[in-house]
């Protein structure tokens, strides 16, 4: 193993070519949409895969910013990343000689702090610099630097980066996190995957993506095991191997579709979706009116209804999984627009993730934002056609949803947010009868 180098980074960040979309709203949407793997396991995938030297190859992982930027951060610290089909990508990780992970990836995408704990556990030590906060709020990375701490690790950090070594292999032991986590849990995981001894981390997030990981991590040979809902435990090898896996289907683009047939009235069926991992949004979606029905791995969106019985208002409150997830807080608020009667909405989990919402007002939705974590929206709106712009990837898609539902034309400005996390979405919504339309920024300037 090669020792991280002394580095002098200059960060400039890159010119990013602003994409707007242009809708048309206020067509049904009908048709059938396929889903695709999961942003927030795949990236997590592709991180474990540098626990072993050996080939891992994964299957069903979306075509996203995200997952690109990952390879190429990968790509730069000597891992060989291939992507021989679309979908399919193989990760070696035999040679890493470059155990830093820069500014520039961070500011690009939070998630690339999941590599501190499989670089730090296999190699003994790594530079990754601080993700910082985002639009979505402050977004911390204490949980992560105590849970490597509590297997033994040293960190310190200086000058925006995170500084982490371990003179051995870390040791197994207790990891008890004083709130839920799902990266702070992944994290953890990973690295006490190659630690000595026993670990218990408690309480583990219980986001299919954790259990996909999980799944993963079991075909590499490692001893993980889910032994209660909130906890997870680890007996530490001293390696494991190369693996294949499929990525679990993307609830959060699911439930982005649902909403999109529901507030079109349309008639949409998902195809490959993840029905077992859509529990609480479902019952959102059936309690204001949109009829939802899962058969295999499908669901079946009925909203053409809505004409005869109106949606109804619904207050909801996001929580860790199995409850509301924070992701689909904003499509959810898109169809409570629509609902008759006031909704009270209450975001748990991030302290800026309603901020959004004046850009839904702009299209005439009537919306209080009470606090950082509180809106009242009454409905029902009629939405109308605006100059909006995004700000973050689920408020970005959020404003796609409501332009599909608005009267006249949408233009959307940094709609290359979405790209980071869904696969295709305006080629999707094109396939069930919408009419958007991709311009870049130099089209309209
Ligand atoms: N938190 C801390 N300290 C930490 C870690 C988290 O205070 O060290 C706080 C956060 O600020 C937040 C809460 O704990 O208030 C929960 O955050 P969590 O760690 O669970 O979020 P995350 O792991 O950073 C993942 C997803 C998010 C998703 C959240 C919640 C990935 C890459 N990201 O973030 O996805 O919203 O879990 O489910 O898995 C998205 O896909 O658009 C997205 C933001």
């Amino acid at each position: 193993m090669a020792d991280a180098r002394p580095f002098h980074w200059e960060f400039k960040p890159e010119p990013v070519d602003s994409e707007i979309l242009r809708i048309e709203g206020g067509r049904r949407l009908e048709g059938s949409v396929r889903v695709s793997g999961a942003k927030n396991a795949a990236l997590k995938l592709m991180a474990a895969a540098t626990l072993t030297g050996e080939r891992c190859r994964f299957s069903n992982v979306p075509e996203i910013e995200d997952v690109r930027v990952l390879a190429g951060v990968l790509t730069d610290m000597g891992v060989t990343v291939d992507h021989p089909e679309p979908n399919v990508y193989e990760i070696a990780s035999g040679d890493i000689d470059w155990l830093f992970v820069p500014l520039e990836a961070a500011a690009k995408m939070r998630a690339s702090f999941i590599l501190l704990g499989p670089l730090l556990t296999r190699f003994g030590r790594v530079i990754i610099s601080n993700p910082g906060g985002d639009r979505i709020g402050r977004r911390p990375v204490n949980l992560h630097v105590d849970a490597m701490r509590a297997l033994g690790a040293e960190i310190e950090y200086r000058n925006g980066y995170y500084f982490a070594k371990s003179p051995g292999r870390l040791r197994g032991g207790p990891i008890n996190f004083p709130q839920i986590t799902v990266m702070g849990t992944e994290n953890a995981m990973l690295a006490a995957v190659l630690a000595d001894g026993h670990t218990v981390i408690e309480p583990a997030a219980q986001e299919p993506e954790v259990d996909d990981l999980i799944a993963f991590l079991q075909k590499m040979g490692a001893e993980v095991q889910r032994t209660a809902p909130t906890r997870i435990e680890i007996e530490g090898r001293r390696r494991v191997r190369g693996a294949d896996h499929s990525v679990v289907p993307d609830r959060i683009e699911a439930g982005t579709f649902v909403v999109a047939a529901g507030v079109t009235h349309g008639r949409v069926t998902l195809e490959g979706a993840p029905c077992d991992h859509l529990g609480s949004f479902l019952e959102v979606m059936s309690d204001a009116g949109v009829s939802v029905s899962s058969n295999g791995d499908k669901i079946e969106v009925d909203a053409t209804a809505a004409d005869l019985h109106p949606l109804l208002c619904r207050d909801i409150e996001t929580q860790p999984y199995p409850g509301l997830a924070t992701d689909l807080q904003p499509p959810t608020c898109v169809l409570l627009t629509q609902a008759q009667g006031d909704s009270h909405v209450h975001e748990t989990v991030f302290e800026d993730r309603l901020e959004w919402m004046g850009e839904l007002r702009r299209m005439g939705a009537d919306i209080e934002i009470q606090d950082q974590h509180r809106a009242l929206i009454h409905g029902p709106s009629r939405l109308h056609g605006a100059d909006v712009e995004i700000g973050d990837l689920r408020a970005g898609a959020s404003l796609i949803l409501a332009a599909l539902a608005a009267d006249g034309v949408t233009t959307i400005a940094g709609a290359h947010h979405v790209h980071r996390g869904y696969e295709k979405i305006d080629q999707k919504f094109l396939e069930l009868g919408a009419r958007i339309e991709r311009l870049s920024g130099r089209d309209v300037a």
